[in-house]
């Protein structure tokens, strides 16, 4: 008896340790105990797995079974309303002035802080819902909307009680180094991190990794690397904004930390490039960012060419407001020129890595987790094809199906 088979899909595309997209043409997947104990053509599958003796059977006729997504970069825990800085961009406003002018982040800040824990929690299972949705099975979410100890605990609180009450594996981010709170100063902001919300975050075991926005008027390059080695102190793995607006040496400063991934990447250089490759750093490309700012997109073609793979996220967070993982590979193909191939790698194996996941994770390789989509399109490459709707049918959790239409 096997807990779930998915058979007769007109393909099954997963990464692999050897190949970018390996696909099997009327092909299945059969999961037990939590992990994947089959993949291969339906044929061969059912032989040992048959569908009518599974505890559930997915007839997958004329579909696509890939890996759940992973969703690396998020800030999908928030409060209020941030709808009108849109109109105020596409009027001309820049990103960096509606923050200079107490709005952006800091906006967010002060509902956040407002907010009882219970509001978001609640907040973020409705996004949870949006993502699964889209097929996002594991999901990395910051704090960094409370820039105080308190209000920083309480959110890494609320991503760790929607993660168990949800299908999606959430994995905490602490970025308490998201900005600099009203009435301070950097230097001084830093010291408070260091010396009282990474301990703090610490001593309860609330967070996975440590980010810090390391960007022109936010955080140099000197204080991200403070904040940074004390998470690393305290157990946080190290994770970057880097090089978004400005080419501050963000992406340098991962590659001598050694850290797990760096992020957004907008105005790296070949130079950057070859940093973060010989470091072992996961770029994380988030073209969602480039398109809600509309300006242009990471130079993903510098990473192809460097044989660097790079994983791809949402960036979800009040400025860039997309759940999904389909529209981020659509992204990736319309903006950032990526094969459709290279995407779904991006948008699973290469996404797992930038969290630091070595359980087959983002694959659907024999011991990887059971966690996988049934989309309604012929092939992978139809999934970018189709851009603007929902191409995700059926999402199945450690075997278990979580949505379905
Ligand atoms: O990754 N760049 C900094 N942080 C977010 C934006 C957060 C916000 O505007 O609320 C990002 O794009
Ligand atoms: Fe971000």
């Amino acid at each position: 008896m096997t807990d779930l088979v998915v058979y007769d899909a007109s393909q099954v595309a997963t990464p692999t340790d050897d190949s970018e997209l390996e696909t099997v043409r009327d092909g299945a997947v059969a999961v037990d105990d939590g992990v994947v104990v089959a993949i291969g053509p339906t044929e061969e599958v059912v032989r040992e797995h048959p569908p009518e003796n599974a505890t559930t059977a997915i007839d997958a006729s004329g579909k696509t079974v890939l890996p759940g997504f992973v969703d690396p970069h998020t800030h999908a825990l928030f409060a209020g309303d941030r709808a009108d800085e849109f109109s105020a961009k596409l009027e001309g406003a820049t990103y960096q002035e509606i923050l200079a002018e107490g709005g952006g982040i800091l906006r967010t800040v002060r509902a956040v802080r407002e907010a009882a824990r219970d509001e978001l929690v609640e907040n973020l299972l409705r996004q949870f819902d949006v993502m699964l949705a889209h097929g996002t099975t594991t999901i990395e979410v910051k704090s960094g909307y409370g820039l105080d100890v308190e209000t920083e605990v309480k959110m890494l609180e609320a991503i760790g009680e929607a993660g168990d009450r949800h299908p999606i594996d959430a994995v905490a981010t602490f970025m308490g180094a998201h900005a600099v709170p009203e009435n301070t100063d950097a230097d001084s902001y830093v010291d408070h991190v260091v010396e009282e919300q990474i301990p703090a975050v610490a001593e309860r075991g609330l967070a996975e990794f440590c980010d810090v926005f390391c960007e022109a008027g936010v955080f140099s390059v000197d204080q991200s690397r403070r904040v940074l080695e004390a998470g690393r102190e305290r157990g946080l793995k190290p994770k970057i904004h880097a090089d978004e607006f400005e080419r501050l040496g963000g992406a340098r400063l991962a590659a001598e930390l050694g850290a797990t991934s760096a992020d957004h990447l907008l105005q790296s250089t070949t130079e950057d490039v070859s940093a973060l490759g010989d470091s072992g750093v996961t770029p994380v490309l988030l073209p969602g960012t480039a398109f809600a700012l509309a300006t242009d997109y990471a130079d993903a073609d510098a990473f192809e060419r460097a044989d660097i793979p790079v994983a791809i996220a949402t960036d979800f967070n009040p400025n860039c407001f997309s759940q999904s993982m389909e529209f981020a590979i659509e992204l990736a193909c319309n903006g950032m020129r990526m094969s459709p191939a290279s995407a779904v790698r991006a948008a699973t194996k290469t996404a797992a890595a930038a969290l630091d996941r070595t359980d087959g994770a983002g694959t659907l390789q024999r011991g990887a987790p059971g966690d996988l989509v049934v989309a309604d399109v012929p092939d992978f490459e139809h999934l970018p094809y189709n851009f603007g709707v929902r191409n995700v049918e059926t999402v199945v959790k450690g075997g278990e199906v979580v949505r379905r239409d």
